[in-house]
């Protein structure tokens, strides 16, 4: 069968799109990394991306008037590349509502909080803030509204005594790198789908409880 086209968008250090290439290098992997589009020249996952053969492109946001004119160039790169999955991994830009309009149900994003707890930024120190005992990340649908589309699935990690907003995201990331392969696994499966169940997902045929993650650390 032929794998699912993914475009990853990133601004900065890449490791969750590292995390993406390596699990798709496997030859049973339903899904193949495309291209990596950064709005950031000097991104270092451009680096990581390249070194891995893989087509980059830079559309640069200081280069545009308003967000939908970046957006729509934003899209014109990953349509080049036949892109049927947009994987935000670490895009720190706001979308206009044309991007998750225009890409509806095909654009996932991951978010270092259990949403919908702490949307926005520093979130790990908001979690710190609130005094929370576990924490994690989430792999969601992306629509207009920030960090708020339809949950796919979770990880969790504790929040321990001592923790700094760094430690929390550490551990955090770790989990990230596990959750979001499996993730885009799914979807290139064909797994993932909008139930009828208010607008909640399905992920077809995973044993209950397989989109929670717990923390394999001790
Ligand atoms: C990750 O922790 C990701 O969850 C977060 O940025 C980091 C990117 O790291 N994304 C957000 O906060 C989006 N709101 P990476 O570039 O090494 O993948």
């Amino acid at each position: 069968m032929a794998k699912l086209k993914v475009g990853i968008l990133i601004s900065g250090r890449g490791s969750n799109m590292a995390a993406l290439i390596k699990a798709a290098q496997a030859a049973d992997y339903p899904a193949e990394i495309a291209c990596i589009v950064s709005n950031k020249a000097d991104a270092a996952g451009l680096e990581i991306a390249a070194d891995a053969g893989i087509p980059t492109a830079t559309v640069s946001h200081r280069s545009y008037p308003d967000r939908e004119s970046f957006d729509r160039d934003v899209s014109a790169a990953l349509g080049k590349h036949g892109v049927e999955l947009v994987v935000m991994a670490g895009f720190m830009r706001i979308f206009s509502p044309w991007f998750p309009q225009h890409w509806a149900g095909r654009l996932i994003n991951i978010h270092p909080s259990l949403l919908p707890s702490f949307r926005g930024v520093h979130v790990q120190q908001q979690a710190l803030d609130a005094g929370v005992r576990i924490s994690g990340c989430t792999v969601h649908f992306v629509i207009p509204d920030l960090d708020a589309g339809p949950i796919i699935a979770q990880a969790a990690v504790p929040v321990l005594a001592g923790d700094t907003a760094d430690t929390l995201t550490a551990r955090i990331l770790r989990q990230e790198h596990r959750l979001y392969p499996q993730v885009v696994r799914w979807i290139g499966e064909g797994r993932v789908g909008a139930s009828g169940n208010g607008g909640k997902v399905a992920v077809e045929g995973v044993p209950p409880g397989a989109t929670l993650l717990f923390s394999d650390e001790p």
